[in-house]
Order: structure tokens, then sequence, then C-alpha cells
């Protein structure tokens, strides 16, 4: 099967394509014909080891990384397919059925034809509304930015600032504190992206590259740092602003498991959030994906076509 391999460090050319024996599934596993996978800010940190954190938490992500090169050497956290075949032992799952997964608990590895995942694994039927490409966005920042505004206990019509409204966090925050918790929503973020996060459910705009929202006098119950690019001083006048101040860097661990997901799919179903999707890639042009990720402006999510979906 072809798959995206980086076995060294560095800019996006150390990802190359290669031709690897394609996995058979164990016991509870299936295995996934991948479709479709995404490129993340996360994916473009791995790469490079440009790990944006002080110097110990640098060593510490170094271990679990690799320290001379990557442990892990297939990227892509989360993708949508078709299950091909199951394991002796599963019963979830048959072969058809369409699913989206994060692949964050098993080693990465949505830049591949075919993928193997535990059955009991962060992975779920598919909804049915979405497209693979879009599918295949939802798992990561979807849950990432639900887990975290569900510990603002967000009541309906209270309000809630977003800040880093239009990355891939920030898109699912806005339409998440919206539609499902049905807040006033405030989105803060660049010029070109002011259209975008109002059409996400923002009922006010604030343009961050004119204004510092924190020097307003405006309270919220909820103030939600999406990107986690407020500076110290901002974080602290945020806390004087908000009933709760969430960050997406402080409060989103733990919030990759498979009750999220099935959660996640059936916001989806709801019609209360899509993906918001900025760019598709086909799989040979990864590389170009990641140069374009790297640059820490798109829009929503960056994904890539693995397998055309016309095939199946
Ligand atoms: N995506 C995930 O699944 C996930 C999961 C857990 C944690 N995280 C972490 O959460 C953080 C955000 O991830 P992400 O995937 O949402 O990032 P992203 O999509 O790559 O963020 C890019 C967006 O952030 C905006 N932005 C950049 N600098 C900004 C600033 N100073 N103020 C306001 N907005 C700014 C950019 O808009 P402009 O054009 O205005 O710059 C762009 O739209 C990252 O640290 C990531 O590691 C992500």
């Amino acid at each position: 099967m072809k798959v995206m391999l980086y076995t060294q460090y560095g800019p996006p050319e150390v990802l190359r394509l290669a031709e690897i024996p394609q996995p058979a599934p164990r016991n509870r596993e299936v295995l996934v014909r991948v479709h479709a996978t995404t490129v993340t800010i996360g994916d473009t940190i791995m790469r490079s080891l440009n790990i944006p954190v002080p110097g110990w938490q640098k060593v510490l992500a170094r271990f679990y990384l690799g320290w001379n090169q990557p442990k892990r050497p297939i990227l892509g956290m989360e993708l949508a397919g078709v299950i091909e075949a199951v394991g002796g032992k599963v019963t979830r799952f048959q072969p058809g059925d369409a699913i989206f997964a994060s692949t964050f608990a098993v080693n990465f590895g949505g830049y591949a034809e075919y993928k193997c995942l535990p059955e009991k694994g962060v992975l779920a039927l598919k909804p049915v509304s979405l497209t693979f490409e879009e599918a295949a966005a939802a798992p990561g920042a979807g849950m990432t930015a639900l887990h975290c505004l569900k510990k603002g206990r967000i009541q309906p019509g209270q309000r809630v600032l977003i800040y880093g409204a239009s990355g891939a966090v920030g898109t699912n925050a806005v339409q998440l504190a919206a539609h499902h918790f049905g807040a006033d929503v405030t989105g803060v973020c660049s010029t070109a992206n002011l259209e975008l996060v109002k059409s996400l459910g923002a009922c006010r705009v604030i343009d961050y590259t004119r204004e510092d929202f924190t020097q307003r006098d405006e309270r919220y119950d909820v103030i939600f740092d999406a990107v986690g690019k407020l500076s110290p001083a901002q974080k602290k006048r945020a806390r004087v602003l908000a009933g709760s101040f969430l960050n997406v860097h402080a409060d989103s661990d733990g919030g990759n498991k498979r009750e999220h997901l099935l959660r996640l799919k059936e916001i989806i179903e709801a019609g209360q959030l899509k993906p918001a999707i900025d760019r598709v890639y086909p799989f040979e042009q990864i590389v170009e994906a990641h140069r374009y990720v790297e640059q820490g402006h798109k829009k929503g999510n960056v994904v890539i076509t693995v397998v055309d979906s016309n095939q199946d």
C-alpha cells in the first residue's frame, strides 16, 4: 500500500511517498481503507520537532516522539474511510461500514491507504450528512472544542467569546457554542476571516488585528482561547472579564475518547456542526499541504484525499 513516511525530523520535504505491505487486522481490529485524512498544526510540529513549549516539556515530547528519529513514521491523527475487513472477534463493525476515527492513541497512521484500528478505539460510523473529506476533519478539533467548552457549563443565552475563531478548534467552538449550547457568541479573528466566523454562528466578531478585546470592558460567561495565542497579560485580563476562562492547551487533555466521538456524531447529525474545510489536497501533495498549514493561517481544516471515494 502507499504511505507517506517520515524517517527524520525536518522541513515538509522529509515526507516521502513509499510502498509498504498492507496490514492485516488482528482478532479485535478492523482494517480501514482510508479515503481522507488531515494535516493539522500538530502534524507539522511532530514532523519538524519545532515544539512550542518550554524546555523541560520539549524533552518529554522528544522522548514521546522519538529522540533521534520519529518512532511513529506515518503521521495523520484522524481519518475517514470504509471498513475493508474485520478480525475474527469483531462484533461492532462489518466490511462496508463507512467510519470516521481518531488515530491519536494508535500511533497515528492516517497518511496511508489502509489502517488497522481496534474496534473499541476512537472510531464510529461516519455521520451520514458528511462527505469523507468533512468526516476526516471532524474528530480531533471537534472533540477538543466540545471537551473544552463542556467545562464552561454553558447555559442557553450566555455570552461566550471564542478567541482564535478561524482555526480548526475555533471553527468547531463557534458552531458548538452557538448551535449546540445555544450561547450568544462573539468570535475573535483577523479581518479576512470575519465573514467566515459570522457564517458559523457568531453574533458579533472582533478583529484582533485592529482591537484587543481584553481592553474592552465587556463581560462574558465563558472566554475560550481556542488557538492558545493570548499573551500572559491578555490571559490575566480575560480571567477578570469571564466567569470561566478556558484554554485549548490547558483544558483539552482527556478529550480523545470513543464516547466523545459518538457524542460529536450525534451533534453533527442534529445539524449543529459541520467541519469547515479550507483546502483539499491529493495524497501526493501532502508536502504542499504541510507547507501551507505550518504558516499558521489556515481557516478551519486542511484535508488530504487518500483514495477517491468513487472507487468504492
Ligand atoms: N486541531 C486539533 O485537533 C487540536 C487538538 C488539540 C489541541 N490542539 C492545539 O490547539 C491549538 C489550535 O489548533 P488548531 O488546529 O485550531 O490550529 P490552526 O487551525 O492551525 O490555527 C490557525 C488559525 O489560528 C488563527 N490565528 C493565528 N494566530 C492567531 C492569533 N494571534 N490570534 C488569533 N487567531 C490566530 C489563524 O488566523 P489568522 O489568519 O488570523 O492568523 C488561523 O485561522 C494548537 O496549539 C494545537 O496544537 C489542536
